[in-house]
C-alpha cells in the first residue's frame, strides 16, 4: 500500500499575505534572520496581525546549527506563543520547524497554528516534513524527518522573492530542480509525485533563466516560487537521493550554499544513477529520457536523452556563473581528498541515500567526488 497526501494548506497569488489577517488576538512568534527585519519583511507581516502580542526571534542563520534551535526553544518557552510564523529562506523555516517540534516534545510549548512563508524559491521546506540542522562541531548536516515538522499553512508571495540577488536566485532555483529530478527517479516515486516533478521541472527550465535575468519579472518569480513548492511536495513523499546526501556532507564541511553544492553535483549524479553503460536500460534512465522529452531535448535514444539532460543543466549553471567544481568554488582539492573518508561516511549514512535509484558504494561516492574535485 502506498500513500500520498498534501497536508499543508497553500495560499498563493496576489495578496496572499492577507491569510494572516485571520490571526487575531494571539501570542505570535515570528522566526527569521536579521535580513528579514532590516529589509522590512517582518513589518509587512506585523501589519496583518491584528491585536496580537508579537515577539521576533531573528537569530536564524544559513544552515541553522543546533545552538540556534536551542536558543529559539528558550525564546518560545519565554513568550509561550500560540502561533508561529517562519519567514525567510529554507534555513529560517527549517530552524522554526525544529524549534516548534522539539519545544513541543520537551513539553515546553504547544503551537496551535504554524505558518511558513518562503522568501527563497528553492527548498520547498514550507510543505515538507524535513528540517536540516547542522552540527557544527562534527561538521555534519542532519535531515530530521517527522510528519510533525510539516507546516500547517504555507504562503507563497512572489513579491517577497523579488529581492533575491541573481546568485541566490540561481542557487536556490537549482536546489528546487534537484528536488524535482531526484524525487522523479526515487525508488518511492509514484504517478502522483511524478506529476508534481514534471510540472516543477518544466516550469523551472522555462522561468528560472528569466527570473535570474530580471529579478523584477513577477510572472517568472511566481512560476519559480510555485515550482519550488511543487518540487517540495514531490520529494516530501518520494524522498530525494544521492546528490543531496553528498551535498549535505560537503556543505557541512566547506560551508558552500546548499543549492550550489547540489548544482555542482547534479549532472554527475544523473549520469551515475542512469548507469548508461548497463546494457539493460534502467528505470531511472528511462524516466530521465521522458523528462528530456518533456523539456524539448532530443529523446529517441536513452543515452542521447540522458546525456542531453545532464548537459542542459551544465549549460544553465554556466549561464548563471556557477563554478563547475569545488576548485572553482575556492575549495582546496587536497583538503577535500584529506576529508574524503568522512564525507563518504556521512553521505552513505544520510537519510536521502535510502531512496536513491541506484545502490551506492563508498567507491561510487569517491568516483563522483573526484569528478567534482579536479586536482
Ligand atoms: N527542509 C527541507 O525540506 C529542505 C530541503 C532542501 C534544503 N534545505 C536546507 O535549507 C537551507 C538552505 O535554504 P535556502 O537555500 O533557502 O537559503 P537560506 O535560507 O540559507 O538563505 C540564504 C541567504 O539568502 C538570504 N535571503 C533569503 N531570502 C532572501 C530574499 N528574498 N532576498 C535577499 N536575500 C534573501 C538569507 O538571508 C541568507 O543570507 C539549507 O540548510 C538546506 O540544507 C531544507
Ligand atoms: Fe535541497
Amino acid at each position: 500500500m502506498k500513500e500520498f497526501n498534501i497536508s499543508t494548506n497553500v495560499f498563493f497569488g496576489e495578496n496572499c499575505l492577507d491569510r494572516l489577517d485571520q490571526v487575531q488576538g494571539k501570542r505570535v512568534i515570528i522566526i527569521c534572520d536579521e535580513f528579514m527585519v532590516k529589509s522590512g519583511v517582518v513589518d509587512k507581516i506585523k501589519a496583518h496581525l491584528n491585536g496580537c502580542q508579537i515577539s521576533v526571534f531573528s537569530k536564524t542563520v544559513p544552515d541553522p546549527p543546533i545552538e540556534v534551535v536551542s536558543e529559539g526553544i528558550q525564546c518560545l518557552n519565554e513568550v509561550q506563543a500560540e502561533v508561529m510564523i517562519a519567514v525567510g529562506g529554507g534555513s529560517a523555516i527549517d530552524a522554526a520547524k525544529a524549534i516548534r517540534v522539539i519545544g513541543h516534545r520537551l513539553g515546553l510549548t504547544n503551537i496551535e497554528e504554524c505558518f511558513a512563508i518562503p522568501t527563497t524559491s528553492g527548498t520547498g521546506s514550507e510543505v515538507t516534513k524535513f528540517s536540516v540542522i547542522t552540527n557544527k562541531r562534527e561538521g555534519v548536516k542532519y535531515p530530521l524527518i517527522d510528519q510533525e515538522l510539516q507546516p500547517m499553512v504555507a504562503i507563497l508571495d512572489p513579491d517577497l522573492v523579488k529581492t533575491m540577488p541573481p546568485s541566490i536566485t540561481a542557487d536556490t532555483g537549482l536546489d528546487a530542480l534537484t528536488h524535482a529530478l531526484e524525487a522523479y527517479v526515487s525508488i518511492e516515486a509514484t504517478d502522483f509525485t511524478d506529476a508534481l516533478s514534471e510540472k516543477a521541472v518544466t516550469l523551472l527550465m522555462k522561468f528560472l533563466p528569466m527570473a535570474y535575468q530580471n529579478g523584477e519579472d513577477l510572472l517568472a518569480r511566481e512560476k519559480v516560487h510555485n515550482a519550488a513548492c511543487l518540487a517540495g511536495m514531490a520529494f516530501n513523499t518520494a524522498g530525494i537521493g544521492l546528490c543531496h546526501s553528498i551535498a549535505h556532507a560537503i556543505g557541512a564541511k566547506f560551508h558552500i550554499s546548499h543549492g550550489r553544492s547540489n548544482a555542482m553535483l547534479l549532472p554527475e549524479v544523473i549520469l551515475f544513477n542512469a548507469d548508461l553503460t548497463n546494457s539493460e536500460k534502467t528505470i531511472c534512465a528511462r524516466k530521465l529520457q521522458r523528462m528530456a522529452k518533456l523539456i524539448g531535448l532530443p529523446y529517441t535514444d536513452v543515452t542521447v536523452a540522458v546525456t542531453g539532460l545532464s548537459r542542459r543543466i551544465e549549460g544553465m549553471k554556466r549561464s548563471f556563473g556557477i563554478p563547475m567544481n569545488l576548485k572553482g568554488l575556492g575549495i582546496d582539492p587536497q583538503e577535500v581528498m584529506k576529508q574524503k573518508d568522512s564525507i563518504i561516511e556521512a553521505a552513505l549514512a544520510d537519510a536521502c541515500t535510502k531512496t536513491n535509484p541506484r545502490k551506492v558504494t563508498a567507491e561510487d561516492i569517491e568516483g563522483i567526488l573526484k569528478k567534482v574535485t579536479p586536482l
